[in-house]
């Protein structure tokens, strides 16, 4: 199949890139400039072209991709906060052009890229399955939970059919310290810098507050199925355990062998408190389930960081 991969000179779009070569796929990629392009694969093609403007056509004219996978995204909730129009705009509008490109060069599939843990809020139920009503404190969110109701509008309208993968936390080889995206490679670099790392907690839970880590390779595994599979749902992706982020830094010490206390702050406003997916229906439709636990991934992702600097 041909795949047109949005993002994927990104942390996780370019090891879905990987993986679909890897499978025998052939990947195109779309990514603006200033992207890291040292992470795309170098059997996939590179366009260096925002989502949005108008030069995306010329790229399914030339590709006439099968599927698109969009992992391109304004993804930073605090941003969203600051921005909810670059939000909408990236989020919303770049997918409409995705999609629109898609209905006039016969696109047969699109893979999207949705968020568990900002949908599921302090949700009611955990593990949180895909059918609560979702409780969206953020404008990132909201794009997020829009764009799978522009999926399904596109089904009914023109046919394309869709997965929505909804991701827990992901963490793994390329991702960067950066924001809130990642308390791993966070606490990861200050380690490895010998640096002290703080713990955001609430007064009711000294061991921070829990979150549903998933390894980057078992993300772009579930994308793979999704090629064939898992039409037109939406579908958790996640470890589905529930995990203290103390925990984890521990886990995370034993793993690099270096020990440092953490410094221990008030919790952040909008901290949501208890994060964990239920994954049961990715199973059971996709057959996918995670294969590397947390100390199996902490371990891949450290090797990955003795080689490469953050
Ligand atoms: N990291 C996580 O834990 C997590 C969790 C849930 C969902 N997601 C979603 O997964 C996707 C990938 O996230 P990531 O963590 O790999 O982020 P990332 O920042 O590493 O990758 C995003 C990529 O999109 C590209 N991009 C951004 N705006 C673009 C535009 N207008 N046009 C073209 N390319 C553009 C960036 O250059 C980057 O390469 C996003 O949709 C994000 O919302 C991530």
């Amino acid at each position: 199949m041909k795949i047109l991969v949005t993002g994927g000179a990104g942390f996780i779009g370019s090891n879905v890139v990987d993986a679909y070569i890897a499978a025998g796929h052939e990947v195109v990629v779309v990514d603006h400039a200033g992207c890291k392009t040292e992470n795309v694969h170098p059997k996939a093609k590179l366009y260096l072209v925002d989502i949005r403007s108008a030069e995306l056509e010329h790229v399914f004219a030339i590709e006439r991709p099968d599927i698109v996978n969009h992992h391109a995204a304004q993804k930073s909730v605090p941003r969203s906060v600051e921005d909810p129009k670059l939000d909408a705009d990236i989020n919303i509008l770049g997918l409409l052009n995705l999609l629109e490109n898609s209905v006039r060069h016969d696109v047969q599939k699109v893979i999207f890229v949705s968020s568990g843990g900002a949908l599921a809020g302090d949700a009611a139920v955990i593990p949180t399955p895909e059918n609560i009503e979702p409780v969206m404190i953020s404008p990132y969110a909201i794009s997020k939970y829009v764009s799978e109701k522009y999926l399904y509008f596109y089904f009914v309208t023109h046919g394309i059919r869709y997965t929505s993968l909804r991701y827990a936390n992901v963490y793994g080889p390329r991702q960067v310290p950066e924001g809130e995206s990642g308390v791993i490679p966070i606490f990861m670099n200050n380690l490895l810098q010998r640096r002290e790392s703080t713990l955001f907690a609430y007064p009711d839970m000294p061991k921070g507050t829990t979150r549903d880590y998933v390894y980057v390779e078992d993300v772009a595994h579930a994308n793979v199925l999704a090629l064939t599979g898992g039409d037109n749902q939406i579908l958790n992706i996640g470890s589905g355990i529930e995990l203290y982020i103390e925990d984890i830094y521990h886990q995370m010490e034993d793993v690099v062998d270096i020990h440092i206390p953490l410094k221990h702050a008030s919790e952040r406003v909008g901290d949501v408190r208890r994060s964990v997916l239920d994954c049961r229906l990715a199973r059971e439709v996709l057959g996918w389930e995670p294969r590397v636990d947390l100390k199996e991934g902490l371990r891949r992702t450290y090797e990955y960081y003795q080689v490469h600097a953050f």
